[in-house]
């Protein structure tokens, strides 16, 4: 079947600002008439969320990085098969806080090599690939304090959130090394500014990158 819908991925660190952009989009893009699911990786099925559950909680850990590879693609793989495909071959919006650059950047960053990492990539997700994705780039520190704030007095963070400033900034490093090597898929935006700053920004890229090109088709 033919995909006609408009698949966009929001990418980048902790407290970079995501889901808020994500759920921002959606609403800007519904008042146009579009039909937009927002969904998030891992999870966006009830499997998949069971996997989530598992390696956030650091259960996972003893499998190593490349374990927790395989576990991010499956739950990517049963995402893509019941949420993301079936929504664009409907002709909707899918807008996904994370995908596949998460894994590049985090497992990648923790060593697994490339070879696996495309090959998961592949199986997971077939041809369905975001037309656009969207880096919301800021300096570690700044997103980890915003991350420790949204999650209030109590709340642990989560196994990746507990990593050094340096493992986070070799993640940063390989986002931004992604962007430079697909300039055509992913645009960055500076996720230190304001939130409505953000959004505007988000909401130029969009326009620009798919809803002018789609009127010239
Ligand atoms: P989440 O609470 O969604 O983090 P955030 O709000 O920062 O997006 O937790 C997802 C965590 O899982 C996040 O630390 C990144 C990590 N992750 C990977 O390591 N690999 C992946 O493929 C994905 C999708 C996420």
């Amino acid at each position: 079947m033919t995909v006609s819908g408009h698949f966009i991925t929001f990418e980048g660190g902790e407290g970079s600002g995501k889901s808020t952009q994500a759920r921002r989009l959606a609403e800007r893009l519904r008042e146009t008439g579009a039909t937009v699911v927002v969904t998030r990786e891992p999870g966006g099925t009830e499997t998949a969320e069971r996997i989530r559950d598992f390696l956030l909680s650091g259960r996972g850990e003893g499998f190593g990085a490349e374990g927790e590879a395989i576990l991010f693609a499956a739950a990517r793989a049963d995402h893509v098969d019941r949420v993301i495909r079936p929504a664009l071959e409907r002709g909707e919006w899918v807008l996904s806080d994370r995908f596949f650059d998460s894994t590049r950047a985090y497992q990648g960053g923790d060593g697994v090599d490339e070879a696996l990492l495309s090959a998961l990539e592949h199986l997971a997700v077939g041809s369905v690939r975001p037309h656009l994705t969207l880096l919301l780039d800021l300096p570690v520190e700044a997103g980890l304090a915003r991350a420790a704030k949204r999650r209030g007095e109590g709340d642990v963070p989560d196994r990746f959130e507990r990593e050094t400033v340096e493992r986070h900034d070799r993640r940063r490093q390989a986002f931004l090394a992604i962007a430079s090597r697909e300039p055509e898929r992913l645009i960055i935006v500076d996720a230190s500014r304001g939130e409505d700053e953000v959004a505007a920004h988000v909401w130029r890229a969009v326009e620009l990158r798919l809803l002018t090109s789609q009127e010239a088709r």
